[in-house]
């Protein structure tokens, strides 16, 4: 199964980056354009994982998620991976407590691993950001991510994880397995 762990986008947050990022679409036919329903927030990609570590990592998840804080996020600006003049994929970027969310995703990843997962990334080098195109070939997106650069969204509160089962074709189907807590408010 090829999992990952996320955030999601409550309805608001994903209303309003619909607005912003819906009238850009048909000048950009190349990118492949995420939709909203596939909108979420990744803290750790975990690639093929057997069917039989599932149970181990919702033990590990459930652990790590308990050990955090909700988080306070909104969504701002745009970036390109690798960079704009030969971008891969075009995001949004994430604001708030992000310093939070590292520490959030470093743990995801840290249980996803010990439950026998092997994440992409074990949390070092963790950019968030939500994905809005993958380019088919490197594409100048400089003027994309300056359209977008006075995006700022809603902050809401994050209060859980999922784990998500992604079934890949033409548009990626994700599947939610499995969802925890997180610990409660900031501070507490
Ligand atoms: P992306 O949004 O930055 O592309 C489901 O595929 C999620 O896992 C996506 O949000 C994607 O991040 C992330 N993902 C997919 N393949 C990945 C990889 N090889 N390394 C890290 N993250 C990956």
């Amino acid at each position: 199964m090829r999992l990952f762990v996320a955030i999601a986008l409550p309805r608001e947050a994903a209303s309003e980056l619909d607005e912003v990022v819906a009238p850009l679409r048909p000048a950009w036919p190349d990118l492949r354009w995420t939709g909203r329903d596939a909108w979420h927030l990744t803290l750790a990609f975990l690639g093929e994982v057997d069917e039989s570590v599932t149970t181990e990592l919702a033990v590990r998840l459930e652990r790590a998620a308990r050990r955090h804080p909700y988080l306070s996020l909104s969504l701002a600006g745009a970036g390109a991976f690798p960079g704009a003049n030969r971008a891969r994929v075009l995001w949004t970027g994430i604001q708030g407590d992000r310093r939070a969310l590292g520490l959030l995703a470093s743990s995801a990843s840290a249980g996803a691993q010990r439950a026998g997962a092997r994440p992409a990334n074990s949390g070092r080098g963790y950019q968030p950001h939500l994905t809005l195109a993958r380019c088919r070939a490197p594409a100048d997106v400089n003027s994309l991510v300056g359209t977008l650069a006075g995006f700022a969204g809603t902050p809401w509160v994050a209060t859980e994880i999922h784990l998500i089962h992604s079934r890949l074709s033409a548009q990626p189907r994700y599947e939610v397995i499995g969802t925890w807590p997180l610990r409660g408010a900031l501070g507490s």
